[in-house]
């Protein structure tokens, strides 16, 4: 394929040097004239293991070459990467006038371009972006229309300086957010000898992955930090402590607990955070992350609160109120904490919870409702239907299989308001995910 780069610093450049060594023609396009030149004379603009001999040999066999005409590299090429710099702003907010400058030179150049030219944005960009900026600005200049006279993509990028080449070989994943599928299509083309999971998404979806996994990273990175300096107070060496966990792929490193929704709950998440937290003050350890999860916590029963208390429909049923769908333990259940708000602020509800059935309860946990939420007791009914005919609101709270087809049995007034993914469709005028 002929490709043009705009943006030659790290990301640009480990893009143009993998592609031209993987044989296509590239051009790579900047404003800054020294790193053009120095590319044009084979020698790598930037530090990075391996990336000199790509590119010597590249410039050396033609296929690689740099310069600061934009209309010249569109012309003369297909597809375009976009790897400028989209760095801070001062109040932490992302700039993005190098993408727009580079759009506005794009579209000018796609005015008088006749073929489907397709552009990808690799740069990092907040969810969008890309509606909001790129795609306005590159019709705007080109005077053309996006998806018909040519293709956008965004195809974030997943390298680590250090490792680049390295992993733009190896990427874990290889994400495209694409607006047509045409233009889709020809950048998957580019990828299909790569032994990595392709992924073809939304636009939107494509944008927010990148902050997923900065996010991720970031986060993990201070979670092991925080319990080495646990580990080390109490004696233990952090890095044992870590590497056992580390070898837990079922419920550690997994897709496990990773699913949006609603507060964890029962009798040991709360419990144990607020042991090793508390041990933690003790010994006279600020661990800012682990302190920050019960609030975070809490949060989201507010936000559930908040959900059903703005609709101002005083009826309210409650599916499922167990921590979880196949218990019976309402230790702890977040969902008890929403009701009894509910109930303090004058809504009337009717309970439903197959598992947590009074005649059926024996021992622990029926000695827990009789004696500790016997308020709760006394709204409970034995079936779904009961709570449907009653409620004007349904809030779903466990993934029961008797909740499945509640969405489809609404009646015109009801709307239901789902903390834990009954259905896999989004928030419409009768259905109100907590967070999709
Ligand atoms: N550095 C990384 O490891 C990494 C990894 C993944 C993603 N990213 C993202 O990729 C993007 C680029 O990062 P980087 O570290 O390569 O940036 P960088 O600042 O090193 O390089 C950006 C380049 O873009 C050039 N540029 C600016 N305006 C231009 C224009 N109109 N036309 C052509 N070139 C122009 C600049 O002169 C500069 O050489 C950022 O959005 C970044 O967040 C970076």
């Amino acid at each position: 394929m002929k490709i043009s780069v705009f943006g030659l610093g790290y990301v640009g450049v480990v893009s143009a040097a993998c592609l031209a060594a993987d044989g296509h023609d590239v051009i790579g396009v900047d404003p800054n004239a020294t790193k053009v030149d120095l590319i044009d004379r084979g020698i790598a603009p930037i530090v990075e293991e391996d990336i000199e001999a790509l590119i010597a040999s590249s410039v050396a066999a033609g296929r690689l070459s740099a310069s600061m005409s934009v209309a010249d590299a569109i012309h003369a090429t297909e597809l375009s990467l976009i790897c400028v710099g989209t760095p801070s702003q001062l109040n932490g907010n992302l700039d993005l006038s190098y993408v727009r400058r580079v759009c506005e030179q794009i579209g000018e150049a796609l005015r008088a371009s006749s073929t489907f030219h397709v552009v990808v944005i690799r740069s990092t960009m907040l969810p969008g972006s890309m509606r909001t900026v790129v795609i306005p600005t590159l019709c705007e200049a080109s005077g053309k229309t996006a998806g018909v006279d040519f293709g956008v993509c965004i195809n974030p990028e997943f390298l680590r300086e250090g490792t680049a080449i390295f992993d733009y070989h190896h990427p874990p994943k290889t994400v495209i957010g694409e607006s047509d599928s045409r233009a889709g299509d020809v950048l998957a083309s580019l990828y299909a000898k790569m032994a990595a999971p392709l992924i073809r998404t939304t636009v939107e979806a494509a944008e927010m992955i990148k902050y997923v996994d900065n996010s991720w990273h970031a986060l993990k990175v201070a979670f092991a930090n925080e319990i080495g300096n646990i580990s080390k107070a109490v004696g233990i060496d952090g890095h044992e402590v870590m590497s056992i966990f580390c070898q837990d792929t079922k419920l550690n490193l997994s897709p496990y607990y990773l699913k949006p929704g609603f507060a964890f709950g029962g009798s040991c998440l709360p419990k144990d955070l607020r042991a090793l937290t508390y041990h933690a003050r003790g010994l006279d350890l600020d661990l800012p992350l682990l302190n920050s999860i019960l609030p975070s916590n809490g949060r989201q029963v507010d936000r559930a609160i908040k959900m059903v208390t703005s609709r101002k429909q005083r009826r309210v049923g409650i599916l499922g109120f167990a921590f979880k769908a196949g218990t019976d333990d309402l230790r702890e259940s977040p969902m008890v904490d929403l009701i009894e708000h509910l109930i303090g602020k004058g809504f009337e509800l009717r309970l439903y919870d197959k598992h947590v059935n009074l005649a059926a309860l024996t021992g622990a946990n029926k000695d827990y409702i009789l004696n500790h939420i016997p308020h709760i007791s006394r709204l409970m009914v034995d079936s779904v239907e009961k709570v449907m005919d009653f409620a004007e609101t349904i809030v779903v709270g466990n993934k029961a299989d008797e909740f499945r087809d509640v969405v489809g049995r609404l009646r015109d007034d009801q709307v239901v308001i789902d903390l834990a993914r009954i259905s896999g469709r989004t928030s419409d005028r009768q259905y109100q995910g907590i967070c999709w």
